[in-house]
């Protein structure tokens, strides 16, 4: 396997786009190029995706790497010659260079499988983006022998040779809310004969923006967005009915609860205050990603001897399913500077294959280390 060869997978996948748990033809590409260098897959249970493993010495620890192998319904614009095939679905979010990258460390891995003292097990996600996909994984019992979990994920704000390496929380927990609320109905010159949901909604949109600002530390991180309102259809009608739904996304799980608890009273105390019944549904997704510090500092070593820059990587409040992972064993969420000209979810999105030999290596050489020398910092 050389870099060449791995640029050109790298194309055919962006070219051949698939969105979440329909990545027959990405999966049955890996599954073949895996068979073919003699890499064992697990049966996952889920119809897309799989797990390859590398196994050197019995006995020895097992390391875990993880790609997501989904793409977007975007319609490209990237003017890249080797831009998607496939009408309305594009690699926006370098899925496409994870699954190379993360298909070139196994690679490397085999190759040197005689000499590694333990396993590595090398997930390749589907519907990263839209499932419960990692959840499902975990509690597979595939993982649960695994103690340490990486993943990298592209990054268009560093350049291709750096990594973006930082412990603590990372991305953001990212939960789901809808509140219905039920009045009585009627004609909007008598409302003293009806229960009024609108200035209930009104009242609800602007408290709930005072959860962030009075209930949450100036120090913590969190954000409420109240996305998508409905009630009502006409100019002299009161209606019966609201809904509003939206997000809550925080990097500390105590103000994760926090939050919910104060939407959940605020949402409970439009009976007291406006008379009309209120139900929230507020489901929780991913957890936050915290990265663990001591993984970090191994990563960070075995980059820098390895040639990258490596610098602090930002937060982010978007999510992550890579969450999961961490909360079976600890390890790190690595951001991968692959340059480009926009931000990821993008028509215009692109990540530079330059980063793609280097990533790839830098994760097969980071798995052989954390079995070679379990827990140590490795500085050559
Ligand atoms: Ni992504």
């Amino acid at each position: 396997m050389n870099e060449e060869w791995l640029i050109e997978q790298f194309k055919q996948l962006h070219r051949h786009p698939e969105l979440g748990n329909r990545e027959y033809r990405t999966t049955e590409f890996l599954k073949n190029i895996l068979q073919a260098n003699g890499i064992r897959t697990l049966e996952t249970g889920l119809e897309t995706g799989t797990v390859a493993v590398i196994s050197g010495r019995d006995g020895g620890p097992v390391v875990g790497l993880r790609a997501d192998i989904d793409a977007l319904p975007i319609q490209e614009e990237s003017g890249l010659d080797y831009a998607s095939e496939i009408p309305g679905v594009m690699h926006a979010c370098g899925h496409d260079f994870h699954t190379a990258c993360m298909l070139g460390a196994a690679l490397l891995l085999k190759e040197r499988e005689y000499e590694l003292p333990g396993t590595v097990k090398i997930i390749f996600q589907p519907a990263e983006e839209t499932e419960f996909n990692a959840r499902f994984l975990c509690r597979s019992g595939l993982l649960d022998d695994v103690s340490v979990f990486y993943a990298g994920h592209t990054y268009p704000w560093l350049e291709p040779g750096t990594l973006g390496i930082r412990p603590g929380p990372v991305m953001a927990s990212v939960d789901q809310f809808l509140i219905r609320l039920k009045g009585v109905g009627g004609h909007a010159a008598h409302p003293e004969l009806s229960v009024d949901v609108i200035p209930a909604v009104g009242s609800l949109i602007q408290s709930a923006q005072s959860i962030i600002s009075r209930s949450v530390s100036p120090f913590d991180q969190a954000v409420l967005s109240i996305t998508h309102v409905e009630s009502g259809n006409t100019w002299n009608v009161i209606p019966e009915e609201a809904m509003l739904e939206g997000t809550v996304r925080s990097l500390n799980p105590e103000v994760r609860d926090r939050i919910q608890k104060r939407l959940e009273d605020l949402t409970a105390s439009m009976e007291s205050s406006y008379g009309c019944r209120a139900e929230i549904e507020y489901t929780r997704g991913s957890d936050a990603v915290i990265n663990d510090a001591a993984a970090c500092e191994r990563a960070a070593a075995l980059a820098r001897s390895l040639g990258l820059n490596v610098v602090q990587q930002e937060c982010s409040m978007s999510s992550e399913d890579f969450s999961d992972y961490l909360s079976l064993a600890p390890g790190a969420f690595i951001r991968i500077g692959t340059g480009g000209q926009c931000d990821a979810h993008q028509p215009r999105f692109t990540a530079d294959p330059k980063a793609l030999f280097p990533a790839a290596r830098f994760f097969a050489e980071l798995a052989a280390s954390e079995l070679e020398h379990p827990g140590s910092v490795i500085r050559r």
